[in-house]
């Protein structure tokens, strides 16, 4: 076996959790990837990857890259700020202000770079990104993130109902034709890593036509979905009024085909998500992006995520970069821990709180299977890998790999401890 770019073996501490809650820790062995696909952990190399060339990170943790599955690029500037509002405020007072600007696209391409070059710095290596309605900024996203190496869904928002004027577009039909443009001139340049997904932002602002014309496309191009569902109680009201058709929230986006059935479907959030709409929700194979720093920040509520987890629903995790104030994954991991744990304290004592075992599955298999074989060492997976370093937080005692693991999620050591990054058998650290 030759060496090449994408053919490598990786030696240090190997942690990757197969199934949900069992961490697997492997010290000191190696992890083969041969043309960007892993062939598994060995304690020695097999003869037959004798020739590849060993990447040595003796005593390095090594763990899957982390999958971002709901994060909005515009967002980006005004993470951190504006988070003393609840969801319907928070989108008037500062979201949609901002969203407007990227119908400039100098402003694009720098807010965007930034962006880009953010999510290629940290722990991410696979992201499911919302854009703006502007298609020709949204293409520059996308130019910008097959650059950074990262594996990526892009979308082009949809909105044409009660939205301000800068945000709204003209129809139905002109949303529909620029969802179109967006699909097709991505095909045209190629990428390797980047690929378009169907986007309507949330029913509030989504009328039935554009929803029609949506559903449509997405069928017509066999593209995946993903929007919003049931983050907060003011939003779940106003979809009941201003959508009695529904039977639920969920069933808005399924009477249009947009609600997973024969596509990858994600819905970010599902807080309030009625038995109904569960029941609906696991039928139809939809993820849930669970964004539990949006959840708090936003005050919207805490999703039950141990209950999607004992009905074996398929469940990730989001960033939702800027509801959420920070795009690192490592805090997405803890802070659904977190939540989890004031869900059991104050609202169900039978639910209870996740382990860090969990919701690290939840980040990197979880949320990776959207992708396919994605988010785990095991054979035949595409390798997404991190290397970290932690030797710059010292300890005056030997810890184990297991706390040095969970110590670099809850210490943030995707700031400043990667040591090398990989995605889809591509170095990009
Ligand atoms: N619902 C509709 N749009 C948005 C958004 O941009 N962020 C969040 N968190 N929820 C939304
Ligand atoms: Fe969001």
């Amino acid at each position: 076996m030759e060496s090449s770019g994408r053919s490598f073996i990786l030696k240090g501490h190997i942690c990757y959790t197969p199934e949900i809650g069992r961490l697997v820790i492997r010290e000191n062995a190696f992890v083969v990837c041969e043309d960007g696909v892993c062939r598994g952990v060995f304690e020695e190399i097999p003869e037959r990857y004798a020739g590849l060339k060993i990447i040595d990170c003796t005593d390095r943790l090594i763990l899957p890259g982390m999958v971002d599955l709901h994060i909005h690029a515009p967002q980006y500037p005004f993470s951190g700020t504006g988070m003393d509002f609840g969801l319907l405020e928070w989108l008037d007072k500062i979201t949609f202000p901002e969203e407007i600007r990227y119908a400039n696209a100098e402003y694009a391409t720098k807010a965007y770079r930034i962006f880009a070059q953010a999510l290629k710095r940290g722990a991410t290596t696979r992201a499911v990104i919302f854009g703006t309605i502007h298609t020709d900024s949204t293409l520059i996203l996308e130019e910008l993130m097959e650059k950074s190496g990262l594996v990526t869904y892009v979308g082009k928002v949809g909105m044409d109902r009660d939205v301000p004027p800068g945000l709204l577009e003209k129809s139905a039909d002109f949303s529909a034709e620029e969802t179109r443009r967006f699909i097709e001139e991505t095909a045209k340049r190629g990428y390797r890593r980047t690929k378009p997904i169907i986007t309507p932002r949330f029913i509030p602002c989504c009328s039935e036509n554009m929803m029609r014309l949506l559903g449509q496309i997405r069928k017509e191009y066999d593209l995946p979905v993903q929007s919003h569902l049931s983050e907060s109680p003011e939003e779940v009201e106003l979809v009941r009024e201003i959508a009695p058709e529904a039977a639920f929230y969920g069933d808005g986006y399924d009477r249009f085909g947009l609600f997973g059935r024969d596509s990858h479907t994600v819905m970010a959030h599902c807080v309030w998500s009625t038995p109904e709409e569960v029941k609906r929700i696991k039928e139809n194979g939809v993820w849930i992006a669970h964004c539990p720093a949006s959840n708090i920040n936003l005050a919207s509520g805490i999703a039950p995520i141990r209950r999607y987890i004992e009905k074996k629903m398929r469940v990730g995790l989001g960033t939702d970069v800027a509801g959420g104030h920070s795009d690192s994954m490592f805090r997405a991991v803890t802070d659904a821990i977190q939540v989890s744990k004031l869900y059991w304290r104050h609202v169900d004592q039978e639910a209870k709180a996740l382990t860090f075992p969990e919701s690290l599955y939840l980040a990197t298999k979880g949320g990776g299977e959207f992708f396919g074989k994605v988010g785990s060492f095991e054979d035949g997976f595409e390798f997404d890998a991190l290397v970290l370093d932690d030797s710059g937080i010292p300890c005056a005692r030997e810890l184990s790999v297991q706390d040095r693991l969970e110590r670099a999620f809850y210490l943030g050591m995707d700031r400043m401890g990667i040591m090398m990054k990989f995605a889809d058998g591509e170095q990009i650290i």
